[in-house]
């Protein structure tokens, strides 16, 4: 008879079921509108009269028992879910946190910050000019005349006739003593362009150029104050060496050096077995270069000086290719 299958099933059918999903099925299954055990109840209607009270009930005590034992899996099952969960969502407090990627400056604007503190504590401001410049300020005003041999020194990319982008930051000099009288106490740190391209030479690359004018500056104050700044940016135990040399914006110009801090001077490979390392182009500031901004060489003197970048932190950390500053590789840049 159905009943009796029914009842010998359904207990083994529900101790196979292993999850919410399944149990909702069965109870569809048995106990549904059109479930196996309610349609029991509808077929009572062939039955004889004194039959049915007893089938009903037999059939009600099932039903019963079925979806007690349907609510009993299922608090098991919820409880079998809920640990399986916690187990997932555990955390182990003691592990170590994931530590967060920090960036830091380029190793070309490090040294150029390093330089401008060295400055900025002496006293000077910084000064910005103007990459894209014309002839005037980056060569006329300069004392470089359009015939004078020293324009070949610079592969310049002109822009037309008469603009061009800056070859060296020279060309703020005139830009700030045009508009400022005397004293005048500025470093200009920026970017600085040249046809030129190899191991190291760049066509893009920077320079910090530095200017002083006031009543009285001296050959004495350029060699203080730069002997101060080398020995800081290089070291205390740095000697400095100061060269006679040629610009067209100076008179007298120097070229200066120092002790070369790889072999202290006694010669190497980075010093070219010399024991000095060229740092900087310097001289007193030309009397024309003063004329041309109005300024009176009777009264006002000054000096000024320029040097790369680039060729510093190549030096200081014993790289040998410039390029390697431009190709933003990770394994490279992380290594500052
Ligand atoms: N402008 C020069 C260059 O690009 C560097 C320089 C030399 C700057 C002597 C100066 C200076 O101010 O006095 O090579």
């Amino acid at each position: 008879m159905e009943l009796k299958k029914i009842a010998r099933d359904v207990w083994a059918e529900l101790e196979e079921i292993g999850d919410l999903a399944a149990l909702e099925k069965f109870r569809v299954k048995y106990l549904g509108k059109k479930g196996a055990i309610t349609s029991l109840l509808r077929s009572m209607g062939n039955m004889a009269k004194e039959e049915r009270p007893i089938f009903g009930k037999a059939v009600n005590d099932l039903s019963k028992q079925v979806e007690e034992r349907i609510l009993l899996r299922e608090a098991e099952l919820k409880e079998k879910a809920r640990l399986f969960q916690l187990k997932k969502e555990t955390l182990d407090v003691t592990l170590p946190g994931r530590k967060a990627i920090l960036g830091h400056r380029h190793p070309i604007k490090q040294v150029m910050e390093e330089i401008e503190t060295i400055f900025l504590n002496m006293g000077y401001t910084i000064a910005e000019g103007f990459e894209v410049e014309d002839d005037y300020h980056n060569f006329e005003a300069l004392n470089i005349p359009k015939d004078h041999p020293s324009r070949d020194m610079q592969d310049t990319f002109w822009i037309d006739t008469d603009v061009l982008i800056r070859t060296h930051t020279s060309s703020v000099q005139s830009r700030v003593m045009e508009k400022q009288n005397p004293p005048v106490r500025i470093i200009a740190p920026g970017r600085v362009y040249r046809c030129d391209d190899d191991v190291t030479h760049s066509p893009m690359f920077h320079q910090v150029e530095g200017l002083v004018i006031d009543q009285g500056i001296t050959f004495g104050d350029l060699k203080w104050t730069l002997t101060i700044f080398l020995k800081t940016l290089f070291g205390e135990e740095r000697e400095v060496r100061f060269r006679p040399s040629y610009f067209p914006f100076t008179e007298p110009s120097c070229e200066v050096d120092v002790s070369c801090f790889a072999c202290g001077g006694v010669g190497c490979r980075l010093c070219k077995h010399t024991g000095w390392i060229e740092i900087l182009g310097s001289g007193l500031v030309h009397p024309n270069v003063l004329r041309n901004v109005g300024y009176n060489p009777m009264e006002v003197s000054g000096f000024a000086f320029g040097l790369g970048i680039e060729r510093i932190a190549m030096l200081r950390y014993g790289i040998d290719d410039i390029r390697l500053f431009f190709e933003s590789d990770m394994r490279f840049l992380r290594q500052f």
